[in-house]
């Protein structure tokens, strides 16, 4: 039998019975991909059922406050991706009637949703013709194909999304992409795969040549890091504000301008603080003005940030916001910013906002 069939016949047979299996619905599956990319399956489902069941569709998590939505997150960590969900649901019932769109482009710019997860939505709610990539599947598809290149390297997701798209089995898009995930999870397990159970054993290469504990091969080499962020230039009449914040990735315990990163973040250590948020989304700087931008570099992160300005009337709103979030504050002029923020972050605003003046 062709091998794709066999692991079709395989996952119908062995599927687990999970609440998100039940129906081809987008939103139960989007909620559910999005907290697996997080926890594995036992442990999310306790807190999917009660997710599911506050907010039962994409309006109720549309209409609902963000706090609210961040407390049914609790326990599963990484407070961006419960905002992002929001914000999508948000999009989702004002442009798409509170459907997702089928269209890989037109899902990909929601916020949060990345390839992973607009290609599981759109082949296991819409069986169209997705491949997806996470690591249970690399791992499964680099030992099936023999990809003895490091899975971690650069080129390694373009070549693999590359087999996965010539593995996909197009009759059945969504359970395919479930089931090679699946496999990864119950039988191609990392150390010592089950290959005697698996449906993918006889034209598979690692198990042909006893290579499966060297495949896929994973070599850690500090991966260059983009990130995306904003930076604030708040004056209140000639002088600019600096925050000192209590946990940060960066600049620890130095002033600094308020900034944080924005759209896809690689893991929980890269969000935004509270204070940097509720500025950015807080009334009196709805208005906050773009007046440039930035690249830099720390070790192995590559930032591109933006710069925004804003003339304060009153000093009070963002002193309130400080001592909400035990965050210190001190108010510069422009001649003294890059001494008060030692950090050529500084040197850099400083240069637009001369550059502005001239
Ligand atoms: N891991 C993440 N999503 C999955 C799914 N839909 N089925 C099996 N494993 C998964
Ligand atoms: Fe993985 Fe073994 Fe199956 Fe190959 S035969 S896919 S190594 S479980």
């Amino acid at each position: 039998m062709n091998p794709k069939k066999k692991l079709h016949d395989w996952y119908l047979t062995h599927k687990r019975d999970l609440p998100f299996r039940k129906k081809k619905q987008a939103y139960p599956i989007w909620i559910s991909e999005v907290m697996l990319q997080q926890t594995r399956v036992n442990a999310m489902l306790p807190l999917y059922e009660s997710f599911i069941k506050r907010f039962p569709n994409p309006e109720s998590l549309a209409h609902a406050e963000e706090e609210e939505v961040l407390a049914n997150w609790k326990g599963l960590g990484y407070y961006s991706r419960a905002r992002n969900i929001r914000k999508a649901a948000i999009l989702l019932v004002q442009n798409y009637n509170g459907a997702f769109p089928k269209d890989l482009n037109l899902i990909l710019k929601l916020p949060g949703i990345g390839n992973y997860t607009a290609r599981a939505i759109l082949s296991i709610a819409y069986d169209l013709p997705f491949a997806v990539l996470d690591g249970n599947v690399k791992r499964v598809l680099s030992r099936y194909y023999g990809y003895t290149n490091n899975i971690l390297g650069a080129k390694a997701d373009t070549d693999l999304q590359k087999i996965a798209d010539e593995f996909l089995n197009e009759d059945h898009p969504g359970d395919h992409n479930q089931a090679v995930m699946e496999l990864g999870a119950t039988i191609c397990l990392p150390e010592s795969p089950k290959c005697l159970l698996c449906p993918l054993s006889e034209f598979c290469f690692a198990r042909i040549h006893q290579k499966t504990s060297e495949i896929p091969l994973r070599v850690k080499d500090k991966k260059q890091i983009i990130l995306k962020g904003e930076i604030f230039v708040l004056y209140y009449k000639n002088s600019i504000l600096l925050l000192r914040e209590p946990k940060m990735r960066f600049l620890k315990g130095m002033f600094h301008l308020p900034y944080g990163f924005i759209g896809e973040i690689p893991e929980e250590t890269y969000e935004p603080s509270q204070i940097f948020l509720s500025i950015k989304d807080s009334n009196p700087s709805k208005n906050l003005t773009p007046i440039g931008e930035f690249k830099h570099t720390i070790t192995h992160h590559k930032m591109g940030f933006s710069v925004y300005s804003y003339v304060l009337e009153s000093r009070e709103w963002v002193e309130v916001l400080a001592k909400k979030f035990g965050v210190e504050t001190k108010w510069v002029s422009l001649s003294d910013l890059d001494t008060e923020f030692p950090s050529s972050l500084a040197s850099k605003v400083k240069k637009i906002l001369l550059y502005l003046e001239s």
